[in-house]
């Protein structure tokens, strides 16, 4: 077990403390913001929010955005006079990396003393945290991480507000069999994402109930630039659509050079193809194909209008998907620390996981017993520059 940050703090001014019996490593979680007191006294007590990003590597846009989705919401609530707290964020970069996530995560946790964590994006990332989230005894939300694993494995003290990946596949596969009117599917995986393994299982399960025909499979791997062999099997398979759940810098790079020699046939993929950088990469070849994502700024929803409005106010620019999630996160974790009143790890935990209709820009968020969300999905199709909204799902 990773040791705690009673431990930890035992262990830095030695023995006296040991007299004094801190030897239980004791996790009420959040240092002196968790004792400064419930609401009433007049003064506010300070709630702890550590966010583990993606804030350099790979998918580092993914970390900035959700950190100024974060950073508004943060500001939006601590103006507001009756709130019974203030909160202090504290950002972490994972590097978009496995072991680093963790060592962001129990940065987070012993020396911030964070009361709550949020994150991270992707979902290799977040799996990682999870383990010291759970052993920690702190409550971790992810915002973004859709694969299944997330809330079956991380226990208790592990919940996402976004939808999952069983869900995301369904709609895509029902998409492709009822919109597009595909009878044949091609699948990409990008083995070892765990993000993209899901997704294709999921696709497969509902592509197959629906009548569909699963063609045959290609694989690569993160990092990948010469997809020349994939491209070769795809033309020669035929298939009406291809199933392509992966992140964007590869992706961008497969349906470019699928194009280039010839394929024309719509990709489809999941959140993951989600920034700007699909558009910068793969250039006009990106358009014509089909994404699932959380939201869509152009959404003519009076919340999401509202939002985007505020966000580019402060940041001169519209939010995209990983905005809107960081800042619903934030807005989800303020409400479950009003109900729980203080700052206290199981209070909080118990709270968020008995979130109750919050209206966020994304959707509602109530938590299922499984600590899951039921949310709708957009289906965006690639323009020339953006990502333009198809359809609600
Ligand atoms: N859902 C992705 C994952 O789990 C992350 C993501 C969320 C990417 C939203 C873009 C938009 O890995």
């Amino acid at each position: 077990m990773f040791i705690s940050r009673g431990r930890a703090w035992c262990v830095a001014i030695g023995l006296a403390l040991l007299l004094s019996g801190c030897g239980g490593a004791s996790k009420t979680g959040g240092g002196e913001a968790g004792k400064s007191g419930a609401a009433g006294d007049g003064k506010k007590w300070e709630l702890l929010v550590g966010a583990n990003l993606e804030l350099s590597g790979d998918v580092a846009p993914w970390g900035e955005d959700s950190k100024q989705g974060m950073q508004l919401a943060v500001e939006e609530l601590n103006a507001k006079a009756d709130l019974p707290f203030s909160i202090k964020i504290f950002y972490e970069d994972n590097a978009s990396n496995e072991a680093k996530s963790k060592d962001a995560i129990k940065k987070l946790i012993i020396q911030n003393e964070v009361n709550v964590v949020v994150g991270a994006v992707g979902s290799n990332y977040t799996m990682a945290a999870m383990e010291v989230a759970k052993d920690e005894r702190i409550p971790m939300i992810t915002h973004a991480s859709t694969n299944v694993r997330i809330t079956k494995e991380g226990g208790e003290y592990v919940s996402r507000i976004c939808f999952h990946d069983d869900f995301q596949g369904t709609v895509m596969a029902k998409f492709a069999l009822e919109d597009l009117k595909a009878k044949t599917a091609s699948l990409v995986i990008q083995k070892g994402n765990a993000y993209s393994e899901g997704l294709i299982d999921s696709f497969k399960k509902a592509f197959v109930a629906g009548g569909g025909t699963l063609l045959e499979e290609e694989a690569y791997q993160k990092g990948d630039t010469d997809f020349q062999t994939l491209v070769t099997k795809l033309k020669s398979a035929n298939p009406d659509v291809v199933w392509l759940p992966g992140y964007f810098n590869e992706v961008a790079l497969i349906i470019k050079q699928a194009r280039a020699s010839g394929f024309q046939r719509p990709f489809l993929g999941g959140d993951g193809w989600d920034d700007p950088k699909l558009y910068a990469l793969g250039g006009p070849t990106i358009k014509g194909n089909y994404l699932c994502n959380h939201f869509h700024p152009g959404d003519t929803n009076p919340k999401v209008q509202d939002f985007v409005k505020r966000y580019d106010a402060k940041f001169g620019e519209k939010p995209g998907a990983m905005a809107a999630l960081g800042y619903d996160a934030i807005y989800c974790i303020a409400d479950a620390a009003k109900r729980a009143g203080s700052a206290e790890a199981e209070a909080l935990k118990n709270a968020i996981n008995s979130l109750k209709s919050v209206e966020t820009v994304c959707g509602t968020v109530t938590m299922g017993p499984d600590r899951e969300v039921t949310k709708p999905a957009v289906i965006l199709v690639t323009g020339e520059k953006d990502h333009e909204f198809f359809k609600r799902q």
